[in-house]
């Protein structure tokens, strides 16, 4: 199994950390089978499954089932169940007691988004056998703050916040970092300053890794997706073309055959 020393290593080593999202047991057994270092059971579950307008509506009780999923279809692999929207600003214990969760589910590690405000939290995961990894730049559980899903760090100043940021995030010991939709020269320059591995998600090409939403890459999602989403597959014209085609042979009757068929 890809484990948090891996992380490191990978980075030391100048190699190239990827991941992606996941949600299910199917869906976990074929990239345990791909390739892929690792897998997020992320709270963009709340778009990609359940059909809902942003992550925020995600809570422990929505993504525990999900992590369950994919431990069950990939035994083997390093997975970070994300913290939801709020988790992490409720008393320590009780953010504890929510990551506790997600261990217990079949997690190795848990995702946090933000810096400022974790600072009592992250050192109380670490310090109790949880591996924390941050999330910066587009953190869309703040989509209301930020006034919409758009590039961060765009300008000097908000820039300097979230480098700033990523070192504190180092310093209280997150094992890496996704660093999400900013340029490309940012990307570049908090992997350069940081000695944990950077995971960049629209990030631009220097990160230490990278990590897309599955439903994305796989084409799969309805509608617009960020223009850093390279599709790798049709699943939509896939699932699709097959539906119609079971619908064209019920309606035909060339659906069941015989050899479909049981007999006495
Ligand atoms: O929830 C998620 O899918 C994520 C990725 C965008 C990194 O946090």
């Amino acid at each position: 199994m890809f484990t948090v020393k891996d992380f490191t290593e990978t980075k030391k080593a100048g190699g190239r950390i990827v991941m992606l999202t996941c949600y299910d047991a199917p869906g976990a057994r074929l990239l345990a089978e791909s390739g892929v270092d690792a897998i997020l059971v992320g709270d963009s579950a709340a778009m990609t499954v359940h059909g809902m307008a942003s992550t925020i509506p995600a809570t422990l009780e929505l993504l525990e089932p999900h992590v369950r999923a994919v431990r069950a279809g990939a035994p083997d692999m390093f997975i970070v169940a994300d913290m939801p929207f709020l988790s992490t600003r409720l008393s320590t214990e009780a953010s504890v007691e929510i990551a506790g969760r997600f261990i217990r589910a079949g997690a190795n590690a848990v995702k946090i988004e933000g810096a400022s405000g974790h600072e009592d939290i992250i050192p109380r995961l670490t310090g109790s056998g949880i591996p924390a990894m941050g999330h910066l730049g587009l953190t869309p559980q703040s989509v209301n703050a930020l006034g919409g899903y758009r590039a961060q760090g765009t300008d000097d100043e908000s820039a300097s916040r979230i480098l700033a940021d990523a070192k504190l995030l180092e310093s209280l010991g997150c094992f890496s970092l996704v660093l999400e939709c900013v340029p490309s020269s940012l990307g570049a320059e908090v992997t350069r300053s940081l000695s944990i591995p950077v995971i960049g998600i629209g990030a631009g090409p220097a990160t230490d890794g990278q990590i897309l939403v599955y439903h994305d890459m796989l084409g799969f999602t309805g509608g617009r997706v960020p223009r850093f989403v390279r599709k790798y597959a049709d699943a939509a014209g896939m699932i699709k073309g097959a539906a119609s085609s079971f619908a064209d042979d019920v309606r035909s009757g060339l659906y069941p055959s015989e050899a479909e068929c049981y007999g006495k």
